[in-house]
């Protein structure tokens, strides 16, 4: 599956129809957690988003609190309850801190919202129109897998800071951007046999195309197992893998997160850097942690893939992963989880032209992966 032609394939399943549903991008990814201010700092200090935006107390809200943070084209708004009941306390209560809002820029959330709910998706939220003194925002939204959800969000006529209800927030200090650019794909683990649900959810209700899929073959240590699909929208802007547990001689890590996040939900959000090895470096130096490849894996890893433009003493000594395909090489590494379950984490990849995801590394980190399991005693 890594010699997939990813891109010409896409074109090829796409030139068949019309896109109905046409994507700009992501928006943004809003977290519910349990300390918005807290987190921003750590998204801040950490990760180098600077803050852009905030609505709370101070401008009129009185259930909760948001803090909007960017870095290049990467938007994370970290929302808050402040009052003792409602959804947003009863998905922390649920799921621990994790993302519940996957939002897609569009140019036409009315449109958006009809040409998915008439083909089955689940209302979340019907179109409905936010102003203030910088424009106007169409936002509609839909049910995904879990209690995850997407929102559509046309601002076209809107030039505010983020949206109507926030106000612009810049506090003295400042972050210190890590050369993070973009959202590349966003990972979903669905529950036993649900991939294909998912998958097909993807392709009938919003359009998109099946890029590659792994079995278990593909994806298995000696003892943990799990099955992926790579589901893309017809630009390619907006790609989500979507996992499923398989049977394996032990408790697979999608089994993990499922457990801990008591459903479905997003495992995973991979974030684009132009290099890689100053990305990792600011990211370590500042605190985040990333899983550990054995040094045995450097050996080999050059007949493998062949020549590449970075050395591999860098790579080596941060724990990078690089896989090849027919279109070029990529480079990646993955954190560990970010939040007190060992539900949610980052990739960090960089791609030379490669399109894949990564399949010539998928043992070397599911073994890495077992031995934090192993560590947390969640493994068998
Ligand atoms: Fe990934």
């Amino acid at each position: 599956m890594s010699t997939d032609n990813t891109s010409l394939k896409l074109e090829k399943k796409f030139q068949a129809a019309e896109d109905f549903l046409p994507l700009l991008g992501t928006d943004f990814v809003e977290l519910y957690v349990g300390n918005a201010k807290q987190a921003a700092y750590y998204y801040q200090q950490a990760w180098g988003f600077q803050p852009v935006a905030y609505s709370g107390l101070e401008t009129g809200r009185k259930d909760s609190v948001s803090y909007v943070l960017q870095q290049d084209k990467i938007r994370l708004v970290l929302t808050s309850p402040l009052q003792p009941e409602g959804p947003i306390n009863a998905h922390i209560n649920k799921h621990g801190d994790g993302v519940k809002v996957v939002a897609l820029w569009v140019d036409d959330a009315r449109k958006s919202y009809e040409e998915t709910t008439s083909r089955g998706a689940k209302s979340y939220v019907e179109p409905y129109v936010m102003e203030d003194d910088n424009g106007s925002v169409v936002i509609s939204g839909i049910h995904t897998y879990g209690e995850t959800v997407h929102l559509f969000v046309e601002r076209k006529n809107y030039n505010g800071p983020f949206l109507p209800g926030y106000r612009a927030y810049a506090p003295n200090f400042k972050a210190v951007p890590t050369g993070l650019k973009f959202i590349d794909h966003m990972v979903g683990n669905v529950g036993w046999n649900e991939m294909n649900k998912w998958c097909e959810f993807y392709a009938k209700v919003m359009g998109f195309a099946q890029l590659v899929s792994f079995d278990d073959k593909d994806i298995s240590t000696d003892y943990t197992a799990l099955m992926s699909k790579v589901m893309s929208n017809g630009n390619g802007r907006i790609k989500f893998p979507i996992n499923e547990p398989a049977e394996g001689k032990k408790k697979s890590q999608i089994e993990e997160y499922i457990d801990f996040y008591n459903g479905a939900g997003v495992q995973h959000i991979a974030l684009a850097t132009d290099n890689i090895i100053a990305t990792v470096t600011a990211l370590r130096d500042r605190g985040v942690e990333f899983l550990y490849v054995p040094e045995a894996y450097y050996d080999t890893v050059l007949d493998r893939v062949g020549e590449i433009d970075e050395d591999l003493a860098p790579l080596k000594e941060l724990g990078v992963l690089i896989d090849r395909d027919d279109e070029g090489y990529l480079l990646q590494i993955f954190t560990k989880p970010v939040l007190d379950r060992p539900t949610m984490f980052f990739e960090i990849i960089q791609r030379k032209g490669a399109q894949s995801f990564g399949k010539g590394n998928f043992k070397a980190l599911f073994e890495a992966i077992e031995r934090e399991q192993d560590l947390r005693g969640t493994l068998s």
